[in-house]
């Protein structure tokens, strides 16, 4: 594999505070980076760059790691626009519009959704997105769970198994008996195209005993813990998540204090999803709380046809920064760093020294523009393991 250098980097972005001005962020000004077989070999100043292979000159251009995003739900088909305009009209989201979304999912066939998760990971990339979890959870059938996860897998090995997303309409009168087949056949028929496993913790979906239910079956099947927790109301979402020792709990909207001192404690990643509360037009969770207590942060799209239906980390952050009053800096770490460690992997969302070489080329000098200009298509290159994805 060739070299590459990628030089004349206006403002680099490296989320190592060893490499550049000691900031979370780690910024270099006026620096270059060298990617060998695919990893980060060298960052300095440009003057100093060592030659390579190949050249990629970005003219003073901001380069950033490529965003993580740590939560979607790309296995679907059909859109809920008219529920969204509904929404904005007035009607308050419930989750129940899920149930639409699984009746055609179900009736899909595989090609039809492979297509569809491929439109949405083009979008991603398109905006800098160079790693990105996918969830199950439109089947909710053992079969359609077990192809749902085997397409997702053909994007990522970031695949998520949400049987437990909500009680499908044909266990309406027998919610144990959906629990044990999630736990169960369903559970089975998943573990082998699935690393995590989700629960959509919430009243109208699952209670705190029948999460560790599904959770901990899901720990005995060798997957990892991730949980749906307080998005629409107080629950014990986040509890069970610290209990469970789950990488991340998502959404976060509604605390109490004793929920952000068991996050800390327990090390979970409190994953916001500003995307679900813009478009179900809901408060924003209090990023401002976890920050200052110290709890680490992630911000996805939350990608759904449903709740947020957008593939933009860009846009994401732009909202963090303006609705939920995180600083860019904090903003951009949580898209990469953060989305990096709510799904525990320490090769992408930084550009250190051995990091995978994912990063994003923007059309501007720095990153602060990315929430500065809202709604712009900044991303001008997305690079994954040193070649051009977009
Ligand atoms: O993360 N909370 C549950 N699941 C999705 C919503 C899915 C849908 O409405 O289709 C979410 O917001
Ligand atoms: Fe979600």
């Amino acid at each position: 594999m060739t070299s590459l250098l990628v030089a004349n980097i206006g403002e680099l972005v490296t989320n190592s505070r060893a490499l550049g001005d000691g900031s979370a962020l780690g910024v270099c000004r006026d620096a270059a980076l060298v990617v060998d077989s695919g990893r980060v070999s060298w960052v300095g100043p440009r003057a100093d760059a060592p030659a390579a292979d190949a050249r990629l000159d970005v003219a003073g251009a901001a380069v950033l790691p490529g965003f993580v995003d740590s939560h979607s739900h790309l296995v679907f088909t059909g859109d809920r626009a008219r529920e969204f305009s509904s929404r904005m009209s007035g009607r308050p989201y419930s989750a129940g519009g899920i149930q639409i979304t699984v009746a055609a999912t179900r009736n899909a066939p595989d090609d039809v959704l492979a297509a569809n998760v491929a439109r949405l990971v083009a979008e991603m990339v398109a905006q800098g997105t160079t790693t990105v979890e996918i969830k199950s959870g439109y089947g909710l059938t053992v079969p359609d769970e077990a192809r749902c996860l085997a397409i997702a897998r053909q994007f990522t090995p970031e695949t998520t198994f949400l049987g437990a997303h909500v009680v499908p309409s044909e266990f309406a009168d027998d919610p144990a008996g959906y629990v044990e087949l999630v736990t169960g056949a369903m559970l089975t028929g998943a573990a082998p195209s699935a690393k995590w496993i989700d629960v959509f913790c919430e009243e109208g979906a699952f209670d705190a005993d029948q999460a560790m239910a599904v959770l901990s079956a899901g720990k005995a099947a060798g997957l990892q813990p991730r949980v749906h927790a307080n998005q629409l109301r107080h629950g014990p979402g986040v509890t069970v998540a610290c209990e469970v020792g789950a990488a991340s709990a998502d959404h976060c909207t509604h605390l109490t204090d004793a929920d952000v001192d068991n996050l800390r404690g327990a090390g979970v990643v409190a994953t916001l999803l500003p995307g679900a509360e813009f478009s179900t037009r809901s408060a924003y969770p209090d990023a401002r709380r976890l920050l200052e207590a110290g709890v680490a942060v992630a911000l996805a799209t939350d990608c759904n046809p449903g709740s947020s239906y957008t593939t933009s980390m860009p846009w994401c952050i732009a909202l963090a920064v303006r609705e939920m009053h995180m600083s860019v800096e904090e903003a951009l770490w949580s898209a990469t760093a953060g989305g990096a460690a709510a799904l525990r992997r320490d090769d992408v969302g930084t550009l250190s020294i051995g990091s995978r070489a994912d990063f994003t080329v923007l059309a501007a000098p720095s990153y602060v523009h990315l929430a500065y200009r809202p709604g712009v298509p900044l991303v001008a290159e997305t690079y994954q393991r040193g070649q051009r994805i977009a």
